[in-house]
């Protein structure tokens, strides 16, 4: 008797921890009843060793005999594609074929890559592509990476990275889109929607990975793979909405961060995995690890060792693991059988939707038609030339005029060919055009380029910046300044006593402070991508006016970080952070000049009271008060004057690019519900609280027309 009472609290024990565990993945979503019978038939012919081979990620190093076995006996359910051993589309089709025709269950690998801001034709990073403002394009240029990375039998790309950072130290910066939520939320989706299509399981679409859950943008210090102390509230305001709102948009797998979030490392965080993304938003994809991070649990002091690890990210809501093999060393008996199969089924759901069990094989010839097409160039060339961020234009000397002109392209990337950031997929640098044979193409008939400065020259180009290898993963910088004396090298060219242009490719905010002063223009290029050169062309000889704004602030100082316009105010707004030095951003967020000048007048407000659940417009009229057309960016912001909590000082809400001819007059309209005003209380509660709010319609986070509305 005291056996049986012994098991019954066993069963009893190991169905509530099962039952806590896991996530009711049959009941998310109706129409994915048919997707739902089939798991459950594989599944239910699946041994243990072969669910875990589903649960397992595989960074090839050569492509063997042994590999090939591990196939065969089902233990490899992912690769992680090496372009250097799958070097074309039949390689990969010979090891799927493997696991289609000789492993017992059949089931296909899906195969993952780093396609991040393109595959063979780059886009500019992330950073910049941001700075465009410009979803749809956004949204193309993902697209066309899904286009070209699937010729190589690529299903499955690990992007967006929608970490919102503020940190211009940390070198990871240039893979997200800037310090705002908003603004994370809104291209995340268009990333989402590009890569992975209206339906994922067409040959030309990627399925899409959001990165790095969680909070791994607050990084301590900037230093990469760093701890991160976030607060509840900051987690829930700051670093979920751009994943859950992804979420909602129907992406299919995520992958966790490598911090520790407030104490518990984002690989085994079971608030955040389980209870959160799994349960709370019904995620029904599958959550893989970074890097290593379930071994890395040692190191954290989460795990004693590799198999404590493996339970404890498993349980927590890790379904695959990438790199590591600790998965393989768990016990059957040891694991919920409901949290096991949760993993299987959810890796299982992400393989039928992308179509792999239908059409495992993917054609070997369209990588001889769809990459680097004329289309796909154009694209990366007006993407790149609309992410140029124009901060400074003393006696509108930019565009340079088409008159008899010498102009000398110098500095260290006047010839750079690496400037397609430190994701570069299968892109090849020979294929972009670097800055000077951009200028010289397409010069007009009276301007000479020449690569050096000599007393005939009438305007200096200077190029200058930062290497791909001094941002991106486990790239970070102690100081933002521009490096290897580059400052110092533009301050020399004055002796020439000519115009200086100075052109900066880098990765992330820099301290320009020398570079305002010392330049007749100063332009932003990031890591432009292959129309490098071309792009910077356009730009500087007006075939594009400049619309690109910043989508994060550009530090006086290194010491000055963080700084970000959506901060909370202080008790003491007017007192400044160090002694007679302000904290204000040498340039804002949302800041960023044009040829053309623009004037804001008559701010308009449908009502000054809104009730709860109600809306109200919000508009304004922009003039191009120039003689060029131009595209203006218009910011919407609010702020919260009192509630129960405290608030930023201001929150982007919308923005538009409106395109306006010489002394055109648009108005601009903005529709804000009490809904996108939600704020969570001391409880955490989402409420919409009563009062008075401040809103602006504005070229930028730092200027704008004001009004008041209360909520009644
Ligand atoms: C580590 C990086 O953190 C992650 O962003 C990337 O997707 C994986 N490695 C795979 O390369």
């Amino acid at each position: 008797m005291k056996n049986f009472q012994k098991s019954l609290t066993l069963i009893l024990f190991i169905s509530l921890f099962a039952c806590k565990n896991s996530t009711e993945l049959v009941n998310n979503s109706k129409k994915d009843v048919a997707i739902y019978t089939k798991i459950d038939s594989i599944l239910s012919q699946m041994t243990f060793q072969q669910k875990i081979g589903q649960l397992q990620q595989r960074v090839i190093k050569k492509i063997d005999d042994s590999l090939k076995n591990e196939i065969r006996n089902g233990d490899v359910g992912s690769i992680l594609v090496n372009l250097k051993l799958i070097t074309d589309a039949s390689v990969r089709n010979k090891l799927q074929k493997i696991a289609i025709e000789e492993s017992e269950l059949g089931i296909p690998i899906i195969f993952g890559q780093d396609v991040i801001h393109g595959y063979k034709t780059m886009f500019p990073i992330s950073l910049a592509q941001s700075c465009s403002w410009d979803t749809l394009k956004v949204k193309k240029a993902a697209s066309i990476a899904a286009k070209e990375a699937t010729t190589l039998g690529i299903d499955w790309t690990f992007a967006p990275m929608i970490d919102v950072s503020r940190d211009p130290r940390w070198g990871r910066i240039a893979e997200c889109y800037g310090e705002d939520t908003f603004l994370n939320t809104q291209f995340g989706i268009a990333a989402v929607k590009g890569f992975q299509g209206e339906d994922v399981s067409q040959p030309d679409k990627l399925v899409s990975c959001l990165k790095h859950y969680v909070g791994y943008g607050a990084s301590m210090g900037g230093r990469d793979y760093q701890y991160t102390e976030i607060s509840k509230r900051s987690l829930h305001e700051t670093y979920l909405p751009p994943f859950e709102a992804c979420v909602n948009t129907g992406v299919l797998t995520v992958m966790s961060s490598f911090n520790d979030i407030s104490g518990v490392p984002a690989s085994a965080n079971k608030e955040t995995l389980r209870n959160i993304l799994k349960d709370k938003w019904q995620f029904p994809g599958f959550v893989i690890s970074d890097w290593d991070a379930v071994e890395q649990l040692i190191y954290h002091g989460y795990a004693t060792d590799s198999i404590d690890a493996a339970y404890k990210a498993l349980n927590a809501g890790i379904d695959i693991e990438m790199k590591s093999n600790t998965f393989k060393k768990m016990l059957e008996e040891k694991i919920a059988i409901n949290v096991l199969n949760d993993a299987v089924k959810r890796v299982l759901y992400v393989k039928l939707k992308k179509g792999l069990f239908k059409t495992p094989y993917v054609d070997e010839n369209r990588s001889k038609t769809d990459l680097l097409t004329k289309e796909h160039r154009l694209l990366a060339r007006k993407l790149a030339s609309e992410t140029m961020v124009l901060l400074e234009n003393k006696n509108s000397i930019l565009p340079i005029k088409n008159k008899p002109l010498k102009i000398s392209v110098v500095g260290p990337f006047s010839k750079e060919k690496n400037l397609s950031g430190w994701w570069r997929s299968n892109g090849n640098k020979d294929d972009l055009v670097v800055p000077f044979e951009g200028l010289l193409k397409n010069a007009p008939n009276n301007i000479k380029i020449i690569d050096k400065v000599n007393s005939s020259t009438d305007i200096i180009i200077a190029c200058v910046g930062e290497e791909y290898s001094m941002f991106g993963e486990n790239n970070s910088r102690s100081s933002i300044e521009l490096p290897n004396k580059q400052s110092e090298y533009i301050s020399s060219l004055k002796k020439y006593n000519k115009p200086i242009i100075t052109v900066v490719f880098n990765g992330r905010p820099l301290n320009l402070t020398s570079e305002k002063e010392n330049s007749n223009a100063l332009l932003i290029a990031w890591h432009p991508g292959t129309e490098a050169g071309n792009a910077l062309a356009d730009v500087l000889f007006g075939n594009v006016n400049p619309s690109a704004k910043l989508t994060t602030s550009f530090p006086a100082a290194t010491g000055h970080i963080p700084v970000y316009y959506n901060h909370r105010n202080s008790g003491r707004p007017k007192y400044n952070s160090y002694k007679k030095e302000s904290t204000a951003p040498l340039y804002p967020f949302g800041f960023g000049l044009s040829y053309s000048t623009f004037k804001y007048d008559n701010i308009k407000i449908s009502s000054k009271d809104i009730l709860e659940n109600d809306s109200i417009t919000i508009s304004a009229e922009i003039t191009n008060i120039s003689n060029i057309e131009g595209t203006e960016i218009a910011q919407l912001y609010v702020q919260d004057l009192v509630g129960s909590t405290t608030r930023p000082i201001k929150e982007l809400k919308g923005f538009k690019k409106l395109k306006l001819k010489e002394n055109e007059t648009k108005t601009v309209n903005f529709t804000i519900s009490t809904s996108d005003l939600t704020v969570l209380n001391e409880n955490m509660k989402p409420i919409v609280e009563k009062g008075r709010f401040k809103v602006w319609i504005g070229p930028n986070s730092n200027n704008g027309l004001e009004e008041t509305f209360n909520i009644k």
